[in-house]
């Protein structure tokens, strides 16, 4: 596959884009739409000097009216890695990654500018939470987008949030502050395929929400897919609950997962941090 802009796009979505001929090999597109999750890295080291130069980069995304509620702990003691990792057996991969970061929703700092100016802080409700989590969510975008642009492969976790409460207390997670994600990163060990996403008419929509076509979308999405990227047939989730499928495509294979509850106590997690959520 040669490089250009359209081809990435064509292997995420299995549709042409007319792309316009001067942005086929922009560095900073094809960066973004070549994106992949990397798990398996090398020994080699990450400077502190370029992590904290991604980090900064990634600290310069957009921020709701410019209150700035995101926040990452950099989890240089080993111990701690370990003992995160350690919480989730079913990743050990987190554990022989040279960096690990937990980025965070950070709604105590501008509570505490309030208090400082001695004002009151009248938004104490879902909106402030949601702010909090869109920017932190933007920071990590760029974060990766970075990261990846120097050589660098990263997975995101939302597994620490298996174990907010555990992980808040080793990170000393004070009230109004709580992690949205985990980051590995490091230098990839082995290349990766670009993972196929549904066709693009399933995520833009014109003018009108419109998913009359769903079915077909993931017929079809479940058949390209499993084309490219085909799932391990001797990785069924629970045949015991749900029977072993002929064809076990991304759609039977999201929807066992979503069978399954998880993280029901984030909520009570999220309040016990000083949020009210209502
Ligand atoms: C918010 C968020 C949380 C994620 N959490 C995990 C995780 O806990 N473990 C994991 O292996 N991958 C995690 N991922 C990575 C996704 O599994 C991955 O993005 C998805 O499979 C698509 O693959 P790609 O990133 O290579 O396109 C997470 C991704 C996002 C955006």
């Amino acid at each position: 596959m040669s490089d250009t802009l359209s081809n990435f796009i064509q292997a995420r979505f299995g549709e042409s884009v007319d792309v316009p001929e001067r942005l086929e090999r922009n560095v900073e597109l094809i960066g973004l739409a070549a994106h992949r999750s990397h798990r398996a890295f090398t020994g080699e080291t990450v400077s502190p000097a370029l992590l904290r130069t991604l980090l900064a980069i990634a600290f310069s995304a957009p921020a709701k009216s410019d209150l700035q509620q995101s926040c990452v702990v950099q989890v240089n003691d080993r111990t701690v890695h370990e003992r995160i990792a350690g919480l989730i057996p079913s990743m050990p991969w987190i554990a022989d990654a040279p960096v690990l970061l937990v980025f965070c929703g950070d709604n105590r700092r501008i509570r505490r500018v309030c208090e400082l100016r001695g004002t009151p802080f009248a938004n104490d409700h879902l909106d402030s939470f949601l702010n909090a989590a869109v920017d932190t969510g933007l920071v990590v975008a760029g974060f990766i987008r970075a990261a990846q642009a120097t050589g660098l492969g990263c997975c995101p976790l939302s597994a620490v949030r298996n174990h907010a409460a555990e992980i808040g207390e080793m990170l000393g997670l004070p009230d109004h502050v709580f992690p949205v994600v985990g980051m590995v990163a490091g230098y990839p060990a082995k290349e990766r395929r670009i993972t196929p996403r549904l066709p693009l008419d399933a995520f833009v929509h014109a003018d009108r929400y419109d998913d009359g076509a769903f079915e077909a979308w993931i017929e079809s999405y479940d058949a390209r897919r499993h084309a490219t990227l085909p799932l391990n047939p001797d990785r069924q989730r629970d045949p015991g609950r749900f029977g072993r499928a002929d064809f076990y495509g991304w759609s039977e294979d999201k929807a066992r997962q979503v069978a399954v509850s998880e993280r029901e106590d984030f909520g009570a997690f999220v309040r016990s941090k000083g949020f009210r959520l209502d």
